[in-house]
């Protein structure tokens, strides 16, 4: 009994030892097997990995890509539903883009629309299709091509003769493109974008002065702020380049509206300046090369519908209490921030000059001293300051 009491403890021992050993065993297995499992997974992280960065990538480069679509593409529906029945509106450049949808949105407001158009049949097309689409028969067609100071000067005197009134006047035609001359010689984009409009402005002011109160709406763009203009350069002889060229005949019109605004405010007469903001339009299709492509491409993924676009254009010749925002700047149907440097008289005025000079007819202010303001323009200053 004594000796079978001894062995037992030590079989015992045996055992527990053998079943420790075996939990030791299970043990390392365990580690073993989890530290597989870790290298399988570190492999499969490491297949994945790839794939999912660039997955976050392209999901974030897209989130990017349609918040500055929502940026761009933010427009406020004009909030004015005036009709301007039988008032006349001319609206240059009207055969696409901005001008058709201003158009179109003003033969709905039974407005009498006359679009213009270089070439006589394009225009006359777009015309028929707007009279179809709104039922308004007072939609016609003119040609007119505002790179010829000439044809310009035709369209003003035929205009007289067959149209009796003239309350709203759009300068909208616009060319961004390569270097070129208009018929009279003319750096391009200076000569279509502001001298054309200046001179037929100029042409038909005493019409609209007749029709007061009447408007004149100049459509710009932000670029505008980026322009500048060297009067001993107005070739661009120096260097062109196309965004250079645009902002300043851009700026040109900044300063053109408000010199307008300084004009004509105390005949009745009142200007605004609009940007549309950047619309699909087909204002690059001169843009040339790899760098055009991609514009054209950025223009009708992220740029706002052209109809978007002339929201604030039908605003500015069709809403109330506007008087008092004469010679502003409107964006999304909202007077915005004029950059200082467009309110520089001296620039108004040598522009003014130069410009009459290039239209060839004489300016009524002189190049240099502003004390010798003639006393027309002097009491239209005054109505300026009077305005709120
Ligand atoms: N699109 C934008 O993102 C944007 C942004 C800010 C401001 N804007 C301004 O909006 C205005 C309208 O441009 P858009 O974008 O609607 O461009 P668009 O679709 O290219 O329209 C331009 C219009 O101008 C006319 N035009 C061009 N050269 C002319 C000339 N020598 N004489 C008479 N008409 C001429 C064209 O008519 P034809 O070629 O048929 O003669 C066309 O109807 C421009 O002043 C532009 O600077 C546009």
């Amino acid at each position: 009994m004594g000796q079978s009491a001894k062995v037992v403890p030590h079989a015992k021992v045996k055992i527990d030892h053998h079943a420790k050993l075996a939990e030791e065993m299970k043990q390392r297995l365990k580690v073993e097997e989890l530290a597989e499992n870790i290298d399988e997974l570190e492999e499969v992280v490491e297949d994945v990995f790839p794939i999912l960065m660039f997955t976050v990538i392209i999901s974030t480069a897209i989130l990017i890509i349609f918040l500055i679509r929502m940026y761009m593409r933010y427009s406020i529906p004009n909030p004015s539903k005036n009709k301007i029945n039988g008032k006349t509106v001319l609206i240059t450049g009207a055969t696409s883009g901005l001008g058709k949808a201003t158009a179109l949105e003003l033969a709905k407001r039974n407005a009498r629309v006359l679009i213009t158009g270089r070439e006589k049949v394009k225009v006359e097309a777009i015309a028929r299709n707007i009279r179809k689409k709104t039922g308004n028969q007072h939609v016609n067609a003119l040609q007119l091509d505002l790179g010829n100071l000439r044809n310009i000067r035709e369209f003003v005197e035929e205009f007289n003769r067959t149209e009796k009134s003239l309350h709203v006047l759009i300068n909208n035609a616009g060319y961004l493109g390569p270097k070129s001359a208009t018929d009279d010689g003319l750096e391009r984009t200076f000569a279509v974008n502001y001298l054309g409009h200046f001179y037929l402005t100029h042409l038909l002011t005493e019409k609209m002065i007749k029709n007061a109160p009447a408007r004149i709406i100049n459509v710009v763009s932000d670029a505008y702020a980026k322009g500048s203009i060297d009067f001993d350069d107005l070739a661009l002889n120096k260097g062109y380049d196309i965004s250079k060229a645009y902002a300043r005949s851009k700026f040109a019109q900044v300063v053109f509206n408000l010199e307008c605004h300084r004009r004509l405010f105390g005949a009745c007469v009142w200007s605004f300046a609009v940007n549309p903001g950047a619309c699909n339009t087909d204002l690059l299709r001169y843009y040339p090369g790899l760098t055009g492509n991609i514009l054209r491409v950025i223009s009708r993924i992220m740029y706002k519908p052209p109809e978007d676009g002339a929201e604030t254009i039908v605003y500015c010749a069709v809403a109330d209490g506007l008087r008092e925002h004469s010679g502003k700047l409107f964006a999304n149907c909202k007077v915005v921030k004029i950059n200082e440097k467009v309110k520089d008289k001296t620039v108004a005025r040598k522009l003014w000059c130069v410009s009459a000079q290039l239209c060839g007819f004489e300016s009524d202010v002189p190049l240099e001293e502003e004390e010798e303001v003639k006393p027309q323009a002097a009491g239209e200053q005054q109505a300026e300051v009077k305005t709120p």
